[in-house]
């Protein structure tokens, strides 16, 4: 191997990934971070890269790629693995995987590493991806292969080396950061039983902190696409991080499971999601109002196996494709508004209209206005119980 392409964070693995990498296999290496959400300092990480050897440094800012051509997918297959975790993680895998394959492309290297550990579901999802795209590329997963064995020994290494570590205290959690949300695991959160203390959560406010007084915001979509926040017309990125913050200071999103990995194990983690929460309810509110019965039902079925072909690091895979034709085809009818209550961790769906509802007040109401045709339902009744007549009592 020769030439290298790193997805590098800047945190310690990674850094000493990079030495590690040329002491060990003789090669160059050329570091590669995409920001999808977390406060980075270009210069910053740039530094830290070049102490540890990098011959270059590649910096992307991948948010406005990542919430279009990763988060707007998921959100209309209403994505949520075990029906809970909107996924922030397992989708800015594959797009890392692109990335790396992109600059091992233009810089004619031969492999590509990252620094997942090697018992999570991440390093399956950028391997499988990187696979998926270049099946001739090397891939190298330094922290599966060296002898290190604590924070401490890497620590040590790094400053023997003038490789450049972080001044600031290391979390007591592993922590993963994007626009569509936190994933936070390790430390004593790995007691399942054990609840996750407030410093675990950085973008929720507490529960005991949040304001007394709900807040209603509303939502405009337009053929599925989540466009405006109380009128204002934002940008996908702008809008997903303004619920963020919004969503966040109502401590709205906070998800505490024990996720079964594809690596076979289970795992207690945390994650805070206060955008995804609240639009894959209002997205959802808006769908419920627009699409029919067979349609809403079946799609349900779908969405499982898409939250899984996501966790399980399939994105490049047919299934998923075909998966993605199928909810965007019928987005076009998802235009409307919806109202969300945020109040004390919670958000609720309020109200919803739309200029393809479905919804007939005619049909639905009680009072003397009711147009439903009452003589049909007794020989609809006869029929549906029918085949159940006949069983034996
Ligand atoms: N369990 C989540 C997943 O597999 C997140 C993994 C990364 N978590 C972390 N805290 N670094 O998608």
């Amino acid at each position: 191997m020769k030439k290298v392409i790193l997805a590098y964070s800047g945190g310690l693995d990674t850094s000493c990934a990079v030495r590690w990498i040329q002491d060990t296999y003789g090669a160059q290496v050329i570091c590669f971070s995409a920001f999808m959400g977390e406060a980075k300092n270009r210069n910053e990480l740039r530094l830290k890269a070049r102490s540890a050897g990098a011959s270059k440094v590649y910096i992307e800012d991948l948010k406005k790629e990542f919430a279009e051509n990763f988060v707007r997918p998921s959100l209309w297959a209403h994505a949520l693995y075990e029906g809970q975790y909107p996924l922030a993680t397992a989708l800015g895998r594959p797009l890392i995987a692109k990335w790396l394959v992109q600059i091992a492309v233009k810089e004619k290297a031969d492999c590509v590493a990252h620094g997942c550990s090697g018992k999570g579901n991440d390093q399956v999802r950028i391997e499988a991806g990187v696979r998926a795209l270049h099946p001739k590329l090397k891939i190298l997963a330094p922290l599966r292969e060296w002898a290190f064995t604590s924070r401490g020994e890497e620590i040590d290494y790094a400053k023997k080396h003038g490789i450049k570590i972080s001044a600031t205290k290391k979390s007591p959690y592993s922590i993963d950061k994007n626009i569509w949300g936190v994933s936070v695991e390790a430390g004593v959160l790995e007691d399942p039983w054990k609840a996750p203390p407030e410093d675990a959560y950085s973008v929720t406010q507490s529960l005991d902190r949040t304001p007394s007084a709900p807040r209603t915001v509303t939502i405009d979509f337009e053929g599925g696409n989540p466009i405006a926040i109380n009128g204002k017309r934002l940008s996908l990125v702008s809008l997903i991080e303004r619920l963020n913050q919004v969503g966040g200071h109502y401590g709205v999103g906070r998800i505490d499971m024990v996720e079964n990995r594809l690596v076979g194990i289970k795992s207690r983690e945390i994650y805070e999601a206060p955008a995804a929460t609240i639009l894959h309810l209002a997205h959802g509110a808006l769908e419920s109002l627009v699409l029919d019965r067979e349609l809403l039902h079946y799609k349900r079925l779908l969405s499982e196996k898409y939250a899984e072909l996501v966790y399980f690091g399939l994105w490049y895979s047919p299934l998923r494709e075909a998966l993605d034709e199928f909810f965007a085809s019928y987005q076009d009818r998802v235009s409307g508004t919806v109202k969300v209550k945020l109040a004390r961790g919670t958000a609720t769906v309020v109200g919803r209209k739309s200029e393809h509802s479905l919804y007939s007040e005619k049909l639905a109401t009680y009072s003397a206005q009711d147009e439903f045709d009452r003589s049909a339902a007794e020989g609809f009744i006869k029929i549906w119980g029918l085949p159940y007549e006949r069983r034996k009592k």
